[in-house]
């Protein structure tokens, strides 16, 4: 039976594309991933593909008239690929109704921060320029506007006195590495139920067991399962 095929969006170092690929290729993650598709020729992204085998393509939104144009340039390699699921991984570009109606509910998005708080693509400095004794990472559904749609699961982490903002960002960036393959994992397992437009639940497996915790202070919710 062919698995589930997942296409990665990022636009810039594609450290969580890294991840969820690794999670791919060595069968924790059930899926393909079958495309890395990127927006940004020089984005580090597309090296990291080559590199782990992962087919890649670009199209430079510079060269489109418009977001529509390029969305719909985008769902046709999608669908080229015959993708089922889309990951946004650090794709710094808003997409179109019509490009989310073509995967309906089956488009992810990492964000760094704990949403609804600091939106937007400067969220880890404006948490910890805000002055947050917590901040962390979101994992969502995708919808039109920009870091909204139905939480996944969120991982959290303390922002410690006189701590040195790169750190604190290490440890979100750790955290996004471990919660973006576990909320495919749930996803492709029919796991998540959406009632309503905000809420999403977890439902439970009979065989799954708790993962290792992090290796600092944290609080993952809905906890994560092994092998993430
Ligand atoms: C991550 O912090 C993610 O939350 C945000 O963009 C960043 C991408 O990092 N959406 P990377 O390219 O995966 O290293």
């Amino acid at each position: 039976m062919s698995l589930p095929r997942i296409a990665i969006l990022a636009s810039g170092t594609g450290t969580n594309a890294a991840a969820i690929i690794e999670a791919a290729q060595s069968g924790r993650l059930k899926a393909e991933i079958n495309l890395v598709f990127s927006n940004r020729p020089d984005a580090k992204v597309l090296e990291k593909a080559a590199a782990l085998h992962v087919p890649s393509v670009c199209l430079d939104h510079t060269h489109y008239p418009n977001r529509q144009s390029f969305d719909a340039d985008m769902v046709r390699v999608l669908q080229e690929y015959q993708t089922d699921i889309v990951a946004m991984a650090g794709y710094m570009r808003l997409v179109t109704k019509e490009f989310l109606d073509v995967f309906p509910n089956r488009v992810l998005n990492i964000h760094p921060a704990l949403l609804p708080a600091f939106k937007g693509v400067h969220a880890l400095d404006d948490a910890q320029g805000y002055g947050v004794k917590m901040t962390g990472c979101t994992v969502h559904f995708v919808r039109e506007a920009m870091d909204t749609g139905p939480i996944i699961i969120q991982g959290a982490t303390p922002v410690m006195d006189g701590e040195n903002p790169e750190e604190t960002a290490a440890r979100v960036h750790t955290l996004e590495h471990r919660l973006y393959p576990q909320a495919l994992a749930w996803l492709l397992a029919g796991r998540l139920e959406q009632k309503g437009e905000r809420h999403v639940f977890l439902h439970a497996a009979a065989n799954s067991r708790p993962a290792e915790p992090c290796a600092f202070p944290h609080l993952i919710w809905p906890p994560l399962e092994l092998p993430f």
